[in-house]
């Protein structure tokens, strides 16, 4: 998990970077030619397989845990420790995993889908994503769908990036405390940049 974590968290920073081009008023050139350039490149092609790969077996992975995790305690316990010994979103990877999952499944049907259909079936037709992007966020259930998205996905990072780190046994006195810092300003900073994107283009349309 702590492998496949790390690799979807560096998926995540490129993603972040490229879609904050959304932002430049550039009628969505830049962030077209990055588009473009990301679903022509063959290399990035074969990122993509092995993210796919990524997300499944991080996935896969996750639930065998919360099953064995559930399985190791068949009867509960009478009183429940709370946040004493562990917070809640810790306790809770697994259903804060699967509402990404949902909210990934929504996400793709949105934008990938569109451009493989252009790419495969469409002869390489044309995608202007800034455009796609622009018009499915002009509806305020998108908005609040990846807006509940992305905040799932800082509960899940908030735990996830210290812990992948442990998981690999990177444990060090003076670096530990740091790297958990790191993960904090991370799970908030990029589910933030995020959620400007639908809101910005909600109150721009
Ligand atoms: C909230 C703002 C977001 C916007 C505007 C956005 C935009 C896009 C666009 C336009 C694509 C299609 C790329 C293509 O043409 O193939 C895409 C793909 C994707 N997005 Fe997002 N995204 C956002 C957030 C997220 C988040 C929070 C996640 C993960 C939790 C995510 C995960 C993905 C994945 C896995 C793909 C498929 C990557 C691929 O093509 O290989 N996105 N996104």
């Amino acid at each position: 998990m702590g492998i496949t974590g790390l690799f979807l968290i560096s998926f995540l920073m490129v993603h972040v970077s490229v879609n904050s081009l959304l932002f430049l008023h550039d009628n969505g050139d830049s962030f077209n030619t990055a588009a473009h350039f990301m679903s022509h490149n063959i290399l990035i092609r074969i990122m993509e397989i092995v993210l796919f790969a990524g997300l499944i077996a991080h996935t896969v992975q996750g639930l065998i845990l919360t099953k064995q995790n559930n399985s190791k305690r068949p009867t509960k316990y009478a009183v429940s420790a709370g946040n004493a010994t562990s917070k809640w979103y810790s306790r809770s990877m697994g259903i804060l995993g699967s509402l990404l999952l949902m909210f990934l499944v929504i996400h793709l049907s949105h934008f990938w889908v569109e451009t493989k259909i252009n790419l495969y079936a469409k002869n390489d037709a044309p995608t202007n994503s800034y455009e796609e992007v622009k018009e499915t966020f002009s509806q305020l259930w998108v908005v609040i769908v990846y807006v509940l998205g992305v905040i799932s996905l800082g509960w899940h990072l908030l735990h996830g990036f210290s812990s992948a780190f442990q998981t690999l046994g990177l444990n060090h006195k003076k670096y530990t405390p740091i790297i958990k810092m790191l993960g904090v300003a991370f799970s908030v900073i990029v589910p933030l940049i995020f959620a400007a994107m639908p809101i910005y283009f909600f109150l721009t349309k």
